[in-house]
């Protein structure tokens, strides 16, 4: 018996009762008599329309539909997934990543730039959008309370103010994010500027975004997901990689340098990313976009949403010989039992086995006109004396309470914020998350990839067990804290009040609730 199901056909009705209480949750949010509950509800019903005095420079639909997509050989697979169109702008704003996917089109945009996107939903059950690492107004965030039912529209008008880098987009409703992003609801949104183009980076068809994620298929190519059972403890764990929504990723490069975006897709998979034969990894950026100067590391773990960025150079690679970018087998505690959960069962290993992630094959001389630069964007230092409450971090316990994962004990209330959870406007705020399994057993240890919304944050300390391949540097959106490890980040919250989300990113985490609000006000 397994209650690992099939949510393109025979799971329907699993997913459905997951996706009632979702609704009447989303339903409820409008009505509950909470702080600003009636502005809520006129607030989201002027979003379904533009603002007139909003001037985008691009202006976007998109849609969320039910799909027939090719993956394996043989019958398609049931899929939900974003599709768009340019109704305003530069018409490479758009582009699918691969000819065959279930993941949206990635979105390109300038800093600076005014966008509005008209997100419409197609699929049966409560959907909303959220822009994972820009710095938005919270209205703009997609927070779950805005989440919309089939036919509805919400439009989003934003001006990008991130740094240069490779954020992305995806599904966030209450309790089914994760059942969402699974079936498909995600894509990239790469942001430049003129400082980054400055840069002698590769570009073109020498910038490769790379999105991986796992994926357990049936015997019918139908893809396969729980939130429950094992699943509620690891989260949703595949036996198949696919690279931008694509299997057995092989990719055809020259002798040139390339700059290689990695996102991590996954709903709960680590990877521990490396060459094969051992060529160390050049990191130029991580989440919230490029590093001061270039790092080398031997391997890097990258957790769920967590994204990197990478130099890779074949100038040195003979033609006809490949490169092969995997995922190394690193120790992950609770391991042995894991391996007996029902995605075992199903053939999905447990977090720390390794795969191959992605083929380059070298099939063509090319001469390299770019050098890595030793500099990449300067920044002002800035750290832990920058926050205000430097002194006595607010302080988050991960643990599981009552058989569901918590942030201090808490879960996740539509519009509550506890009194560490308020936040002063124009403040930077020092948050310390500590994984507390120590001494719950091999079952409750798990690694917790902290994620916070409305911008990025940088982390200023890490404690515990040491663990290979974590990288620190630069600024990041969400950061892995592996078990009995304490990190410490610091993060400006400035330009915009209200409710930031911050949540475990193992999306089966986040749904069963281990996710709070951040409340930004004056
Ligand atoms: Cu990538 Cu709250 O999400
Ligand atoms: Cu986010
Ligand atoms: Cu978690």
């Amino acid at each position: 018996m397994t209650d690992v199901i099939d949510p393109g056909a025979i799971g329907r009705r699993k997913l459905l009762q997951v996706s009632g209480f979702a609704a009447a949750a989303a339903a409820c949010s409008n009505l509950v008599p909470t702080r600003g509950g009636q502005k809520e509800l006129q607030d989201s019903a002027r979003r379904s329309e533009p603002t007139a005095s909003f001037a985008a420079d691009v202006d976007i639909s998109l849609r969320a539909s039910a799909k027939q997509v090719g993956i394996l050989p043989g019958n398609p697979t049931a899929c939900w997934a974003f599709d768009g169109d340019v109704l305003h702008g530069d018409a490479n704003t758009l582009e699918m990543p691969a000819p065959s996917t279930y993941l949206g089109p990635t979105i390109r945009v300038k800093r600076g730039q005014k966008v509005r996107i008209r997100f419409t939903s197609g699929i049966p059950e409560p959907s909303i959008v959220h822009w994972h690492g820009l710095h938005v107004p919270a209205e703009m965030d997609g927070h779950p309370r805005y989440a919309i039912s089939q036919g509805q529209t919400f439009t989003y008008e934003f001006e990008i103010r991130n740094r240069p880098g490779t954020y992305w987009y995806h599904a966030h409703p209450d309790r089914v994010t994760g059942a969402q992003v699974y079936r498909g609801l995600a894509g990239l949104f790469i942001v430049n500027d003129a400082e980054e183009d400055a840069l002698a980076l590769p570009r073109g068809a020498f910038d490769v975004p790379l999105v991986v994620q796992d994926r357990l298929f049936d015997g019918d190519n139908q893809l396969l997901y729980s939130n429950r059972g094992m699943q509620l403890m690891t989260g949703m764990l595949g036996n198949r990689i696919l690279v931008n929504g694509r299997p057995d990723f092989a990719l055809r490069v020259s002798t040139r340098a390339y700059r290689v975006r990695l996102l991590n897709g996954s709903n709960s998979r680590i990877y521990k990313l490396a060459f094969r034969d051992g060529t160390p990894l050049v990191v130029i950026g991580t989440d919230g976009g490029l590093l001061e100067r270039p790092v080398s590391r031997p391997s890097l773990l990258l957790g769920p949403a967590e994204r990197v960025e990478l130099w890779v150079d074949f100038s040195e690679r003979s033609v006809g010989s490949r490169a092969d970018l995997v995922s190394l087998p690193f120790d992950y505690p609770g391991t042995p039992a894991m391996g007996m959960g029902p995605g075992a069962a199903q053939g999905a290993p447990p977090n720390g086995s390794a795969f191959n992630l992605v083929r380059f094959e070298i099939d063509r001389k090319e001469p390299e006109p770019l050098r890595l630069p030793d500099r990449l964007l300067d920044e002002r230092p800035f750290g832990l004396p920058d926050a205000a409450d430097a002194e006595h971090p607010r302080d988050f316990p991960l643990f599981m309470n009552r058989m569901r994962w918590t942030i201090a004990g808490r879960t996740f209330q539509m519009t509550e914020a506890a009194p560490n959870e308020r936040i002063r406007l124009g403040s930077v705020a020092a948050v310390r998350f500590r994984n507390e399994s120590g001494g719950m057993g091999m079952m409750m240890r798990m690694a917790h990839p902290m994620h916070i919304h409305g911008g990025q944050f940088r982390v200023v300390d890490r404690r515990g067990p040491t663990v290979d391949g974590l990288l620190d540097l630069g600024w990041k959106d969400t950061v892995l804290v592996m078990p009995d490890q304490q990190v410490t980040l610091v993060m400006p919250f400035q330009d915009y009040e209200g409710l930031f989300l911050y949540h475990c990113h193992n999306l089966e985490h986040e749904d069963q609730g281990m996710m709070r609000n951040f409340l930004v006000g004056a």
